[in-house]
C-alpha cells in the first residue's frame, strides 16, 4: 500500500445502489478507513435513478452490505456509516439530473469543508457510461476547485471502434492523467507480485527469454457459471469478458521489458509495446467452447443455454482457448497459450513457465531416466504462491530420476491478502495510475482481439466441469504440449 496521504475528497459512485458497490466498494472503503488510510473527512456519494431512496435508507443498505461483510459491528464504521454517506437521485441522467448533482456536489463540500477533490467512479452498466460522462463534463463538474479523477470499470468498449469512441469522449473531459481504467486483476497481490518476482530476482530475469524458455500458459478457469449475470454476459461471452483484459493483463506482465523505472507511464510503456508485437491471431489458433449440462453425483449442472436470462440458441462463447506469438527480440517462436472458461473444475488463474530441455540427455542410457523439463507455476489464485520443479536422482541404484518441487505460499508467509479493491482505491485517492489500464494499452488489446469477434470461430461444446473441449486440447497435442492442470 502506498504511503502518500489520501487528501479530503467527495467520492462519487454513479451506481452508487448496485451491486459492485455493495460487495466491493463499500467494505473496501470501511477497510481503508478501519487501517486509518482514510480518514471521516472523505465523503461519500452514492447516485442511482431510485428517486425513492434518500440518505437514510441509503445508509441502511450501506449497514446490510456492510454486516454481510462483518464490518458492521465496529463503531468506527457505523459513525462513518451515519455522517459520511449520502445519497442523490439522478433519475434517467437528463441535462437537469446532472445539474441537480452538480448543486448536491457543491453543497456537501460547502458542508464539510472539502477543498473541491472529486472522485467520481463509474459503477453502472457500460451502455450507461457515455451519458454519465457527458453529464459530468457538461455540468462542469470536472472542474471543480480541487483535483478530479474518473474511474471506469470494465469493460472499456465492445471492440476497438468503440473503445476508441469512448476514449475520444472521455478525453473532450478529462485527461489521460485524471484515468483510472480499472481491471481488478492488477490489484490483486500475486499479480503485483509478478513484476517484484521479475524485476528484484535476477536468476529469473536471465532466463525470461526465447533461448531458455519454450513455452508460456496462462488459465483463468472459474467453477462457477453465469450466475445471474446473463444480461451481460450473453452480450459479453468469455472474449469481451475476461481474454481481452485480466488475460491480456497477465501476459503482458510476464512479457513486459524492464521498465526504465517502477511507475505508471514506464510500465504502460512497456505493456503497449509487448500488445504492439503480438502478431496477428490465426483462425486456426483460437478455440471457443460453451458449456453443457452434466450429470454429477450432487445433482446435475446445467448448461449454458439453460441458465436464466440465455437465449436456448445462444452462441455467447464461455470458454477461450487461443495461441498467440510475441514477435519481438525476446519472444519471437516462444508460443503463448491463453486459456479461460467458466464452469471448468475449479477455480484457479495460473501461469505455466515451462523451460527448455537439456541440450543432451546424460541419463538416456538409464532406465527409468526420462526428463521433465523445469517447469516454473505461478499460482495467482487460490493457494496464492510459487512452485519450481527440478529433477532429482532418487536415493539408491540403479539411477532414476524424479521430478519434485520447490514451494513458496504467500498465506503460509503472511496470512490473508488484501482485496484488490482495497489497493485500487487507495491507488486513485493517492493519483497513483501504475495498476490501472492506459488508452493506449486498451486499444491495442482491442485491435488484437477484434478480428476474433468479426469473424467468430465455431462454438464446441463441453459438458461443464470440465476442462474445457477437446479441440483446445488439440491446440496444444498438435506441437506435442499439453495443459498442466495443477
Ligand atoms: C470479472 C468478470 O471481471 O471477473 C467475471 O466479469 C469473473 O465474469 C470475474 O467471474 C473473476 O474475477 P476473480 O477475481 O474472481 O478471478
Amino acid at each position: 500500500m502506498p504511503g502518500a496521504p489520501v487528501e479530503p475528497h467527495l467520492f462519487i459512485v454513479l451506481g452508487g445502489r448496485g451491486d459492485l458497490m455493495r460487495r466491493k466498494l463499500l467494505p473496501a472503503l470501511a477497510r481503508l478507513i478501519l487501517q486509518g488510510f482514510l480518514k471521516e473527512d472523505c465523503q461519500v456519494l452514492g447516485a442511482a435513478r431510485s428517486p425513492e431512496l434518500d440518505d437514510g435508507k441509503f445508509r441502511a443498505l450501506a449497514r446490510e452490505a456492510l454486516a454481510a461483510a462483518d464490518l458492521f459491528a465496529d463503531d468506527q464504521i457505523a459513525r462513518w456509516c451515519d455522517e459520511c454517506l449520502h445519497y442523490q437521485p439522478i433519475g434517467r441522467g437528463g441535462t437537469e439530473d446532472y445539474r441537480s448533482l452538480a448543486a448536491r456536489v457543491e453543497a456537501l463540500e460547502r458542508a464539510y469543508c472539502l477543498p473541491g477533490n472529486r472522485v467520481f467512479y463509474l459503477a453502472m452498466p457500460p451502455a450507461a457510461f457515455p451519458n454519465a460522462i457527458t453529464g459530468i463534463g457538461e455540468t462542469r463538474l470536472n472542474r471543480g476547485p480541487g483535483w478530479t479523477r474518473l474511474v471506469i470499470e470494465k469493460p472499456f468498449g465492445r471492440d476497438l471502434a468503440s473503445a476508441q469512441e469512448l476514449n475520444r469522449l472521455i478525453h473532450r473531459f478529462f485527461d489521460e492523467s485524471q484515468i483510472f481504467r480499472i481491471d481488478h486483476y492488477l490489484g490483486k497481490e500475486t499479480v503485483q507480485n509478478l513484476l517484484v518476482f521479475r524485476f528484484a530476482n535476477a536468476i529469473f530475469e536471465s532466463l525470461w527469454n526465447r533461448d531458455r524458455v519454450e513455452s508460456v500458459h496462462i488459465t483463468v478457469a472459474e467453477n462457477l457459471g453465469v450466475e445471474k449475470r446473463a444480461d451481460y454476459y450473453e452480450q459479453a461471452g468469455a472474449l469481451r469478458d475476461i481474454v481481452q483484459n485480466h488475460l491480456t493483463q497477465l501476459l503482458t506482465l510476464v512479457a513486459m521489458e524492464v521498465p526504465a523505472a517502477f511507475e505508471a507511464d514506464a510500465i504502460r510503456y512497456e505493456k503497449v509495446k509487448v500488445l504492439r508485437s503480438i502478431s496477428p491471431i490465426r483462425p486456426e489458433d483460437v478455440v471457443f467452447g460453451q458449456y453443457e449440462r452434466a450429470p454429477m453425483d450432487d445433482g446435475d449442472v446445467p448448461g449454458y443455454r439453460e441458465e436464466p436470462g440465455v437465449a436456448p440458441d445462444s452462441t455467447t462463447e464461455t470458454f477461450v482457448a487461443l495461441r498467440l506469438e510475441i514477435a519481438n527480440w525476446r519472444w519471437q517462436g516462444v508460443p503463448f497459450y491463453l486459456r479461460t472458461g467458466k464452469r471448468l473444475p475449479r477455480r484457479l488463474t495460473q501461469i505455466v513457465v515451462t523451460f527448455r530441455y537439456p541440450p543432451v540427455s546424460l541419463f538416456r542410457p538409464f532406465d527409468a531416466c526420462e526428463i521433465h523439463a523445469n517447469v516454473l507455476i505461478i499460482t495467482i489464485q487460490p493457494d496464492e504462491g510459487f512452485d519450481l520443479s527440478f529433477e532429482v536422482k532418487a536415493p539408491g541404484q540403479p539411477i532414476t530420476l524424479l521430478t519434485q518441487r520447490l514451494h513458496f505460499r504467500y498465506a503460509e508467509a503472511f496470512g490473508p491478502l488484501p482485496d484488490a479493491y482495497e489497493t485500487l482505491l487507495l491507488d486513485i485517492l493517492t493519483g497513483d495510475q501504475t495498476l490501472f489500464v492506459h488508452a493506449d494499452e486498451v486499444e491495442a488489446s482491442w485491435r488484437l482481439y477484434t478480428p476474433l469477434l468479426e469473424q467468430k470461430p465455431p462454438v464446441h461444446p463441453y459438458p461443464a466441469r470440465t476442462w474445457g473441449p477437446v479441440a483446445a486440447d488439440h491446440l496444444l497435442a498438435r506441437e506435442g504440449r499439453q495443459w498442466l492442470n495443477l
